[in-house]
């Protein structure tokens, strides 16, 4: 049987929200960032283990009380200059410590998602677990989408059948991931680098609570939706 996996990639500096203190750690809804997803995925009586990928230079994971989770948490301090280098490195780190299989189960899930939700996050693993690629949450785009010029005129009305939001996680088997990540440069998610194998991942309808926070404006609407939920 396959096991499952998670794996956060925490190893970025938030350069777009424009604070000194890197994103994943400000503080939402009583809590450093990353934590609401952390507690999502160790919930999960299918994930065995969270890996979180920290950068070498990392000085505030410390600062933080983890120990909720500490039955099934891994931390490795081995991020690099992309997102998709802290991926590969940890997978690689993630084998040297723990029994992972060829066929086991990897869901990357972005620490700037804190708003994931355990219902989201069960039908993820539940469309995907018997698909021979692997696939991603993510949603149907809503809005009609304009592409501009370089002075911000339209150009062109994009059709809008068809196409999706990628979010994470988001859920690949080891193997496969490790070798499409290993031959790819310049990608933004894992799928992209599925893709480029020629295979085609499954889209697994989710929804927009489970935004990726990128901006200042963001910090607001995140806490709104985990507020709500914990009110529940
Ligand atoms: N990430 C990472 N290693 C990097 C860059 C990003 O592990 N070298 C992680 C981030 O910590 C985040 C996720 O990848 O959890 C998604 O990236 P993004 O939202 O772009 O975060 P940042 O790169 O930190 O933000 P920015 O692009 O605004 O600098
Ligand atoms: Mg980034």
């Amino acid at each position: 049987m396959s096991k499952f996996f998670a794996l956060i990639p925490a190893a970025g500096s938030g350069s777009r929200m424009g604070n000194q203190l890197p994103k994943q750690y400000l503080s939402l809804a009583d809590r450093p960032m990353i934590y609401h997803a952390l507690k999502t995925l160790s919930q999960s009586p299918k994930i065995t283990r969270v890996f979180i990928i920290l950068s070498p230079d990392d000085i505030d994971w410390n600062n933080y009380d983890w120990s909720a989770f500490s039955e099934k948490l891994s931390i490795i301090k081995c991020g690099g200059a992309t997102r998709a280098e802290s991926v590969l490195n940890g997978l690689s780190a993630a084998k040297e410590e723990s029994m992972v299989d060829a066929n086991d189960w990897i869901l990357v899930h972005d620490a700037a998602r804190p708003c994931l939700s355990s219902t989201q996050l069960s039908k993820l693993i539940d469309s995907v677990a018997n698909d021979k690629v692997g696939g991603l949450l993510a949603t149907p785009v809503a809005d009609t989408l304009k592409r501009g010029d370089d002075k911000s005129r339209i150009t062109k009305t994009e059709p809008r059948e068809n196409l999706w939001q990628a979010q994470t996680p988001q859920m690949f088997r080891y193997g496969l991931l490790t070798e499409a990540l290993a031959n790819t440069t310049e990608i933004t998610d894992d799928a992209s680098a599925v893709e480029a194998l020629g295979l085609q991942p499954k889209l697994i309808q989710s929804d927009a609570t489970n935004f990726k926070v990128t901006y200042p404006q963001d910090l607001a609407l995140a806490e709104l939706i985990l507020k709500q939920r914990n009110a529940q």
